[in-house]
C-alpha cells in the first residue's frame, strides 16, 4: 500500500536517481496506491519543457488548491494563452528589477531582522524564514499591513493546503481545522484589502495595480484575486528560505570562502552599495547561490498529468497517467558532474565555468510553468548573503559536523544552528 513512499520520504533524490539507472529513463512509482510515472534524467525535463503544453497538464494537481480560495483562475493550474497572458502580466511584479530597484529597502529588513535575533542562537531554517518573509512582504507591497500579524497565517494556509491537496502527505480532515478555516479567511481578507487599497505610486510594475488591471480588462474575476496577491509569498517563502538555508549552512563551514565573499562585497560596496550594478559585482556570491541549488536542490519533482495518450522513450503513457519530472535528482547525477557530491563554487567561477546540458540544472523548473520569481528569487539570495556578511558575524554552532539534508517534508540542512551577532 505505502509503496515508494518512505523511501521517497528518507532520500527523494536517490530514489530518482537508482530508479534511472536500473529502470531507465522512464519508470513507475507508487505512493499510497497511486501509480506514478517518472520520466528521469535531464531528458525527462526536456520533454516536458518541448512537449509540456500539448501532451501534459498541471490543472487537476491545482484545481481543489485554487478552489480552496474561492477563484477558479490561478497561474499553476492554468494552461494555454491564458496562462500565457497572465504570466506576461504578472512577471514584471516578481522580476529581478524589483529587488534591484529596492535594495535599500532590503537592507533595512535585513538590519531589522538582525537587530531581533541579535545575541541569540537560532535554526538556520527559522532565521532563514524570518529574513525571507520580511524582504518579500517589503518588494510585494504589504503596504500598510504589519506583515507580523499575518506571518503565522500564511505559513499554516500555506503548508495546509499544499500538503492536503496538492502533495497529499496530510489527512483532508486538516482543511476543516477552525485554525486553519480562520486563518484563511484572514489571509483571503488580507488578499482582497490589499488589492482595493494600495495605492498607484508604482503602477507599470506593483503586483496590485497589475492584479487591478487584469480584473478591469476581464481576464481574471475578484475571486480570483486573494490567491494571486499572496502567491508570492507561497510560491517564494518556503523555497527561498530553503535555498538561503543551505547557502549560508555551506558559507559558514568554510571560513575562506566567507572570507573571499567578504572581499567580494566590501569592494562592491566601495564601488556603488546599491542597484544592478552592486548586485553584478558580486559574482562569486552568485556562485555559491548556483552550487548551492545544484548540490542541495530542494525541488523534489514536478508533478502533471498526461492530457492524451502518447509513447515516452517506447512506454506507453494513458491519459490521465501522473508524471513527474526529477530537476533535483538531475543536479546530482554524475552523467552530468563531476563529483556530484562535492560542494564547489568555483565550478560556476571565470571563464573555465561549466556550462550544463539543458534538464540537468534547472532549480527553477522548466517549460511553460517555469518559475516566475527565478530571477527575483536568485537576487534575494545573493543580496541577502552579501547583507548578512557585512552587517553580521555570524556563526554556526557546529561547524565541524557535515552539511546534511534533512526532508521535513522539504529539503533543509540538518540540525544546524546559527549564532547571531550585529556587527558594531
Ligand atoms: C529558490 C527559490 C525558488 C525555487 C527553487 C522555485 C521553484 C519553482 C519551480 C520548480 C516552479 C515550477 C513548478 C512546476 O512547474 O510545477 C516554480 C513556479 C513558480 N514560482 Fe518559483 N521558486 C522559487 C522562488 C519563487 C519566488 C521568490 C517567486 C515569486 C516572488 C516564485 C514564483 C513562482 C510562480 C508564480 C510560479 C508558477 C508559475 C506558473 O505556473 O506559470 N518562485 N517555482
Amino acid at each position: 500500500m505505502v509503496g515508494n513512499l518512505p523511501e521517497f520520504l528518507r532520500d527523494p533524490h536517490g530514489m530518482f536517481i537508482r530508479g534511472y539507472r536500473s529502470l531507465g529513463p522512464v519508470f513507475s512509482v507508487r505512493f499510497m496506491g497511486r501509480r506514478m510515472v517518472v520520466l528521469g534524467g535531464a531528458e525527462g525535463l526536456r520533454f516536458l519543457a518541448k512537449e509540456g503544453r500539448k501532451l501534459l497538464t498541471s490543472k487537476p494537481v491545482w484545481s481543489e488548491f485554487v478552489s480552496l480560495f474561492g477563484g477558479e483562475r490561478a497561474l499553476v493550474s492554468a494552461d494555454g494563452e491564458f496562462h500565457a497572458e497572465l504570466r506576461k502580466r504578472l512577471r514584471p511584479s516578481m522580476s529581478r528589477s524589483t529587488l534591484e530597484k529596492r535594495v535599500p529597502e532590503v537592507r533595512d529588513v535585513v538590519q531589522r531582522c538582525l537587530q531581533r535575533w541579535d545575541g541569540q542562537t537560532v535554526d538556520v531554517e527559522r532565521f532563514t524564514r524570518d529574513l525571507v518573509f520580511h524582504e518579500l512582504a517589503a518588494l510585494m507591497d504589504m503596504a500598510g499591513v504589519d506583515p507580523d500579524e499575518y506571518y503565522e497565517d500564511l505559513l499554516r494556509v500555506m503548508h495546509t493546503s499544499v500538503e492536503v491537496t496538492v502533495a497529499r502527505r496530510w489527512p483532508r480532515f486538516l482543511l476543516w481545522d477552525p485554525r486553519f478555516r480562520r486563518a484563511k479567511q484572514r489571509i483571503t481578507k488580507m488578499g482582497i484589502d490589499l488589492f482595493r487599497t494600495v495605492g498607484e505610486s508604482n503602477p507599470e510594475d506593483g503586483l496590485f495595480p497589475i492584479l487591478r488591471r487584469c480584473v478591469q480588462d476581464g481576464l481574471l474575476g475578484e475571486r480570483d484575486v486573494p490567491l494571486l496577491a499572496i502567491t508570492p509569498y507561497f510560491a517564494g517563502i518556503d523555497t527561498v528560505a530553503a535555498t538561503l538555508s543551505f547557502v549560508l549552512s555551506a558559507v559558514y563551514r568554510r571560513p575562506e570562502l566567507q572570507a573571499d565573499l567578504r572581499k567580494e562585497v566590501e569592494a562592491a560596496n566601495a564601488a556603488l552599495p546599491s542597484g544592478r550594478e552592486w548586485l553584478t559585482r558580486l559574482h562569486l556570491a552568485e556562485a555559491v547561490k548556483l552550487e548551492a541549488s545544484r548540490r542541495y536542490p530542494i525541488t523534489l519533482t514536478m508533478i502533471r498529468h498526461a492530457r492524451t495518450p502518447f509513447v515516452y522513450a517506447g512506454h506507453q503513457i494513458h491519459a490521465g497517467d501522473q508524471v513527474l519530472t526529477t530537476p533535483g535528482a538531475n543536479s546530482l547525477m554524475e552523467e552530468y558532474f563531476e563529483e556530484p557530491w562535492k560542494f564547489d563554487p568555483s565550478r560556476f567561477v571565470g571563464t573555465n565555468a561549466i556550462r550544463p546540458e539543458p534538464g540537468a540544472l534547472n532549480p527553477y523548473g522548466m517549460g511553460p510553468h517555469t518559475c516566475l520569481g527565478a530571477a527575483l528569487a536568485d537576487v534575494q539570495v545573493i543580496a541577502t548573503l552579501a547583507l548578512l556578511l557585512e552587517l553580521a558575524d555570524i556563526e554556526l554552532v557546529d561547524p565541524d559536523r557535515p552539511l546534511e539534508m534533512k526532508y521535513s517534508p522539504y529539503p533543509l540542512p540538518k540540525g544546524d544552528k546559527l549564532r547571531i551577532r550585529v556587527r558594531r
